[in-house]
């Protein structure tokens, strides 16, 4: 697409001119929102000829340098044929939904200043931003008023610092000497149906994989807490040394809550740290109807929420949360003469596992403020309701569910004779009309979907439970799946 005037090409196209930002400004967001249009009514899933999208991809070869807006319009064609549309309506996906439009607002405005939000020294208004928030979420979730954190990249970021912590506290020379500061390998606890990120977690903590104790579960996704106990004491006669139980609150899968107050219970007589991994749950503390189903987890040593899951931020967004500043403080303190500032307990990156960080918090505050707590407790009540809806119809059409959470997921169990899951699952995908995800749950295979996107409605809901029954019915003979 060619503009009336010559673009800025070369070093200058790096910095343009104010009219030519103005003029690249309002392209990019008139070609977006019409992208957006588009994505809603068309193809969930990937349309992209992956050949020829490779062989244009290789055409740049970054020796001609392209006008901006052809390059950006590419970019957009490109991303509206080549993705699984996350914000399209009938993505019943990974809890990752539609992110809110304030959080869009707010990448753009974090892109323009681009602050550094290592220090308060370099950027006060955005680190006591991002601290106000945390302060905010951390009293909603019911833990003191004192309790201090920070933005990670999600949730895994998040739970890692939650085991840097529980290290550190449970031995005061775990900073210097790692895990051989421990008399017997420590270990930590989850659920067999919690976040396989803890595996990944022990590794780069470098206290080793099979440190990971995956406790059963009841037979209905939640953790054991008697197995929990057993557990415990036949590692600590073994000579291992427990450090933490982090219980999940919304396991990925099924949306479970594990038993909170025997986990808070257990880790309190036993003095570990009891950890709370709420990524994708910790958004009912919204809710006023429904924040109970979380009672526990205002005990918690700490705290991970994700703000990318489904409080609905734009992608790469989680919480850390906790009530001991200063053991957050010892595990990454550090000094050095460049920083222009050492804020004990307050300085990102004294209080974090990342140094320089873009400014994440302001998509969750910008969504805070304008939503309110019960704004967002209508979106969370809303997506349950979807949930209930589609439990509804699937089951006047013979399908079963096999979890009972109080989330916006259901781990749908096809009638006999419909053929498996995976099956189902891709067919949904082939018709590009849904989205939903194969998955196991408590050992056998169901078909997940999760509604939390604040964007879909209940026809969205109606047309996937259609959609399941087609792609089910056709392993039957003489189905096909209408256009
Ligand atoms: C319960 C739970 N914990 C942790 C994670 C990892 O979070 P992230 O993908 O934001 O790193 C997820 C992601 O789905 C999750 O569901």
């Amino acid at each position: 697409m060619r503009n009336h005037r010559e673009p800025a090409t070369g070093a200058k196209a790096l910095f343009p001119s104010a009219a030519d930002r103005e003029r690249w400004d309002d392209l990019l967001t008139r070609e977006l929102a019409r992208a957006n249009g588009r994505v809603s009514h068309g193809s969930v899933t990937p349309t992209l000829d992956l050949a020829s999208f490779r062989r244009e991809l290789a055409g740049f070869d970054f020796r001609t340098p392209l006008p901006l807006d052809e390059a950006m319009t590419w970019a957009i064609t490109q991303l509206e044929h080549g993705l699984v549309h996350v914000t399209h309506p009938r993505y019943f996906g990974l809890s990752n939904p539609a992110p809110t439009f304030p959080a869009q607002c707010a990448d753009r405005i974090a892109a323009v200043f681009n602050p550094q939000l290592a220090t308060s020294a370099t950027s006060p208004a955005a680190v006591e931003i991002e601290a106000h928030v945390i302060r905010s979420v951390a009293q909603r979730a019911g833990l003191p008023s004192k309790s201090v954190g920070h933005f990670t990249t999600g949730g895994s970021e998040a739970n890692y610092t939650a085991l840097i912590c529980a290290l550190t506290e449970s031995n005061p020379r775990f900073g210097a000497e790692g895990a051989r500061a421990f008399d017997g390998p420590p270990v930590f606890y989850v659920s067999r149906e919690s976040h396989l990120a803890w595996l990944k977690i022990a590794h780069q903590v470098g206290i080793g994989r099979s440190a990971m104790r995956m406790v059963a579960t009841d037979g209905c996704g939640r953790m054991d807490h008697r197995a929990l106990r057993d557990t415990i004491a036949a590692d600590r006669a073994r000579g291992c040394v427990p450090v933490m139980i982090a219980a999940t609150a919304g396991t990925t899968n099924a949306g479970m809550i594990d038993p909170l107050p025997a986990c808070a219970e257990i880790a309190r007589s036993l003095g570990l740290w009891y950890h709370v991994d709420a990524a994708w749950g910790g958004a009912l503390i919204a809710s006023e109807r429904m924040r109970h189903v979380l009672a526990g987890i205002e005990q918690a040593d700490s705290v991970t929420i994700d703000a990318h899951k489904w409080f609905a931020t734009t992608m790469g967004c989680g919480m850390f949360i906790t009530r001991h500043a200063a053991v957050l403080s010892s595990a990454f303190q550090v000094s050095t003469s460049f920083m222009p500032s050492n804020v004990v307990n307050f300085d990102p990156y004294v209080t974090s596992v990342q140094w320089s960080r873009r400014f994440l918090g302001l998509r969750l505050f910008l969504s805070l403020a304008a939503a309110g707590w019960a704004g967002y407790g209508k979106h969370v009540e809303r997506s349950i309701e979807l949930a209930e809806l589609l439990k509804e119809q699937l089951a006047a059409r013979g399908f079963a569910i096999a979890n009972a959470s109080p989330l916006a997921v259901l781990c749908i169990v096809p009638p006999p004779g419909y053929g498996d899951p995976r099956s189902i699952a891709r067919r949904i995908l082939a018709s590009g009309r849904a989205w939903v995800a194969a998955a196991d749950f408590e050992g056998n295979e169901i078909i997940r979907a999760c509604v939390t996107n604040g964007e879909t409605t209940a026809d969205d809901v109606t047309e996937l439970v259609n959609l399941l029954q087609a792609c089910g019915s056709q392993t039957q003979p003489g189905f096909r799946l209408s256009e």
